[in-house]
């Protein structure tokens, strides 16, 4: 603590991301937390750490301003940056998982995710249920008492845009001792709150909406208050804490967010609300514009309506977010939709201020192809950027006209 930390807790969402751990630095008073570019730190006499710091793997003083800021923002007990959202992801599991154990995942999670489990996971003897998540009841019924250690939620799902019952989910996950993990990398801690909802840990590729720029990858977890490991296992340092264990393989596995990455992020963390504002009023002008649309067989938001999630995601969401996802009706037309657009860049990732659109099926989502996780094939996501509206209905207008016409040309 300097003199000039503050307790945030009481603030609002904004003020929290904007000050919480980025108070002014004590040497020169600038008041953004420099780039400590730095491996390691000077020790007055043997084990003489100033403030902690002993060595950047295990901690840095960027990367504390973020994961202080993060944990801030989800209303955490703390927070650890990593190199990449698949990296915390991984980190987690090594914590809580040993071989035999199970977990619940979503039968639509993002392609990493159930790669990371089925596949890296799975060879260390972790199985796997995945299940719809839309469904609390089947969730129970995945459910393996004793051996299902970790139940993963994803809400909105990527790419489908399904909702899951935080509450009541984490209620079926309590009654075993398993973990609740929710990735919150779709909503942000600004329009959805997991842990107040009774998430055990929250994890974010923060590659997404919270660096905001598409310049830098990385990755979090932050662990709620009081947070403890799966029922029956101990962690590394003898203690049940979920943070406590966390810390540890953070440090012990070491795939660390670097004191650069931690910046821009931590950038990207303060303009959050103001961002995700306008991706929320440009994707329901999206939304509004697809549904009008003749040659758009299916709109995915759970702003909607008529979506199955959009009580649930009303409840437990203050927006719906930036993401957006339609059905054409055929591949080759979701692939020429991708092919034409101009405003919208056809590339994968999300969540920056600049519009993407991408094919799920043979992007972000390859690797799930032929398991029960395939995507369907003409599906397009979107992931609505902040430039003017009227320019991306016009993108998105002249797209579908075109893809229509090649539709009809290769039927005539
Ligand atoms: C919902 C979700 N979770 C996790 C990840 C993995 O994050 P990263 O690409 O930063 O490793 C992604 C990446 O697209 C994602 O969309």
């Amino acid at each position: 603590m300097t003199p000039d930390d503050l307790d945030w807790s009481a603030s609002g969402f904004s003020t929290r991301a904007i000050h919480a751990g980025q108070a002014a630095d004590p040497t020169t008073g600038a008041v953004v937390p420099p780039i400590f570019q730095v491996s390691t730190y000077k020790q007055d006499g043997v084990g003489g750490l100033r403030g902690g710091y002993e060595y950047s793997r295990s901690a840095n003083p960027t990367r504390t301003a973020l994961e202080e800021a993060l944990a801030a923002a989800e209303g955490g007990a703390g927070a650890a940056a990593f190199a990449s959202g698949l990296a915390a992801e991984d980190t987690l599991l090594r914590a809580v998982l040993r071989p035999g154990d199970h977990v619940v995942v979503p039968d639509d999670a993002y392609g990493g995710t159930y790669r990371l489990i089925a596949r890296v996971f799975g060879p260390w003897g972790i199985e796997h249920t995945a299940v719809d998540l839309s469904d609390p009841d089947a969730v129970l019924a995945a459910i393996q008492p004793g051996r299902t250690k970790v139940v993963w939620v994803e809400t909105p799902t990527n790419p489908l845009l399904g909702i899951a019952d935080i509450a009541a989910i984490a209620v079926h996950a309590q009654s075993v001792g398993a973990l609740l993990v929710v990735d919150n990398t779709f909503a942000t801690p600004y329009l959805q709150q997991p842990l107040a909802l009774g998430a055990d840990v929250v994890v974010h590729s923060t590659t997404k909406y919270i660096g905001g720029h598409s310049d830098v990858v990385g990755g979090a977890l932050v662990v709620g208050d009081g947070a403890q490991l799966p029922v029956g296992l101990v962690g590394p340092t003898g203690t049940t804490s979920l943070l406590d264990a966390v810390r540890f393989h953070h440090n012990a596995s070491g795939a660390v967010a670097g004191p650069f990455d931690a910046w821009l992020t931590l950038r990207g963390l303060r303009t959050l609300a103001v961002r995700m504002d306008r991706h929320v009023a440009n994707a329901a002008a999206v939304v509004d514009f697809l549904s009008g649309r003749p040659d758009v067989a299916e709109v995915l938001y759970p702003g909607l309506e008529s979506h199955p999630g959009h009580e649930v995601a009303a409840r437990q969401m203050s927006a719906f977010g930036g993401m957006v996802a339609f059905r054409t009706g055929s591949e080759s037309t979701a692939l020429a939709v991708c092919a034409a657009t101009r405003v919208f860049t056809l590339a994968e990732s999300l969540g920056g201020v600049e519009s993407l659109v991408e094919h799920p099926y043979r992007m972000t989502h390859g690797s799930v192809v032929g398991t029960a996780l395939e995507v369907p094939d003409d599906l397009v996501r979107l992931s609505v950027g902040i430039e003017d509206a009227d320019d991306l209905l016009a993108d998105l207008a002249r797209a579908l006209d075109l893809a229509s016409d090649l539709a009809q040309g290769s039927q005539s």
